[in-house]
């Protein structure tokens, strides 16, 4: 079995590299061709925890990685991991996967293999049957689920356990008909993962459980985030606490309620506006999801008036940013909260120094010279006025009161709470708890 993969970003790559390292035939393929050469190298061109080890597996054995969409005319299982990012309004952007499938359909029209499509690109329900089936149908002059099959196939990995997501599933949907093609593509899934539920359904409620997922996970956090609102309001309560131990109700599960700064990164925001958007669409009106959108803009506010109240005008202020990836152990700043707060200081004429352990690069092509960069923690500490931890990197766990000699006013926010028991000889404040 020969398997492609077209779109080579964070779900692409890492299937690539976990199929290929299995010994899978595999060929990775990317329209970008500076980033196949990188990859073609071993180099990944984002940071991600065990995924070169694997890349680099992958290599030795059948992996081919090659920027021409047409070698999928040799290719049984042909996965689609092409981005869809939003647009100006909000809305999903369908240009990227449109332009793939135009190139797909015509890869495949003189081929005389039965391939199996399988779309893993977050799209919005009905844009398999409204947008990719025509496509595919008009530039193959094939028929999907008679000549080819079709096979809705959401991801639900999370960036910094890409590849350990990628071998251990919590489940795997496939979206699509009762055809031969899906029987194939049910075998080769209970194959590679035994003992993972595999849910078959149709095309949009597999498209759609996927935004029921990352929405959930919105809610769960936006929620417990309102939670540590009022919870700061409480002298003394403990956001944690509560947290840990409703979490234990199995109802309810301990996961995804950490409070903090908000929820970033390339998906959830993303998701969420492209879901508000197509419920409008529907004529439903999306009360709960615009409100848990709501809490989350609402929460960097929160950071910057605790500055407020505490540095009075922070214009010309020395603040010191710790982390400014979206989270730990990715080096991906794309919709990270804490760049939003850097945006909004530089608003305030603030005087920002930004430290962070593998993000430092990819700031730099967003501010250039507007703000400071620190390669040392301690260095990034020095002269400050105020210590934000918007970032739970595990090195800043290790802080402690001799990192901070060094403040001018010892000032800090600490929007992960890493540093509670610390015993900080400083004026402290965990997101979250409240003060005393
Ligand atoms: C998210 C989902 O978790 C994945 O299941 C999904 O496949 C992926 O989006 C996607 O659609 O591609 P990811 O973007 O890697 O994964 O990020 P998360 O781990 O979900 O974190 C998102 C944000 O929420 C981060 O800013 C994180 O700091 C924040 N967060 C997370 C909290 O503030 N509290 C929590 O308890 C958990």
């Amino acid at each position: 079995m020969k398997i492609a993969i077209i779109g080579l970003g964070f779900v692409g790559l890492s299937l690539t590299s976990v199929l290929s390292s299995k010994g899978f035939n595999v060929i990775g393929i990317d329209v970008d061709k500076e980033r196949c050469k990188k990859i073609s190298n071993g180099i990944s061109p984002f940071f991600e925890p065990d995924l070169e080890k694997s890349l680099k597996n992958g290599l030795k054995k059948k992996l081919q990685i090659e920027s021409d969409v047409s070698l999928v005319e040799d290719c049984d299982l042909i996965f689609v991991t092409v981005g869809t990012p939003q647009n100006k309004t909000g809305s999903i952007d369908l240009s990227i996967i449109k332009n793939a499938m135009l190139s797909l359909g015509k890869s495949i029209r003189n081929s005389k293999k039965q391939h199996t499509i399988l779309i893993k690109s977050t799209v919005v329900p009905g844009t398999m049957k409204d947008v990719i089936l025509p496509i595919l149908e008009k530039n193959s002059k094939k028929k999907a689920g008679k000549d080819f099959g079709l096979i809705s196939n959401p991801e639900f990995l999370q960036e910094s356990t890409a590849i350990k997501d990628t071998k251990f599933p919590h489940a795997v949907v496939l979206g699509g008909y009762e055809t031969k093609y899906m029987k194939k593509v049910k075998n080769f899934f209970t194959k590679l993962h035994p003992n993972v539920p595999i849910i078959i359904t149709n095309h949009q409620t597999a498209e759609m459980i996927k935004y029921a997922n990352n929405s959930f996970l919105a809610t769960k956090i936006s929620f417990i985030n309102q939670l540590s609102n009022i919870c700061q309001k409480i002298p003394g309560a403990n956001v944690d606490d509560i947290a840990k131990t409703i979490g234990l109700d199995p109802r309810i599960g301990g996961l995804f309620l950490n409070a903090g700064p908000g929820y970033g990164g390339s998906c959830l925001p993303k998701d969420m506006k492209a879901l508000i958007k197509f419920a409008k669409i529907t004529g439903v009106k999306p009360i709960l999801l615009n409100a848990v959108e709501d809490v989350n803009i609402k929460q960097l506010e929160e950071i910057i008036s605790l500055a407020k109240r505490k540095l009075g005008n922070l214009e010309s202020k020395k603040i010191t940013i710790l982390g400014t990836s979206f989270k730990p152990n990715t080096d991906d700043i794309r919709d990270s909260i804490a760049i939003e707060l850097i945006k909004r200081f530089l608003k305030r004429k603030v005087n920002v120094t930004i430290h962070d352990p593998r993000a430092i690069n990819n700031t730099k092509n967003v501010f250039k010279d507007k703000i400071n960069y620190a390669k040392a923690v301690k260095d990034a500490i020095s002269g400050s006025q105020c210590v934000i931890i918007m970032t739970q990197w595990k090195q800043y766990e290790k802080l402690t009161n001799n990192d901070f000699k060094q403040m001018k006013k010892k000032m800090i926010i600490d929007c992960r709470r890493i540093l509670v028991d610390k015993q900080l000889d400083a004026d402290y404040y965990a997101i979250g708890f409240g003060k005393e």
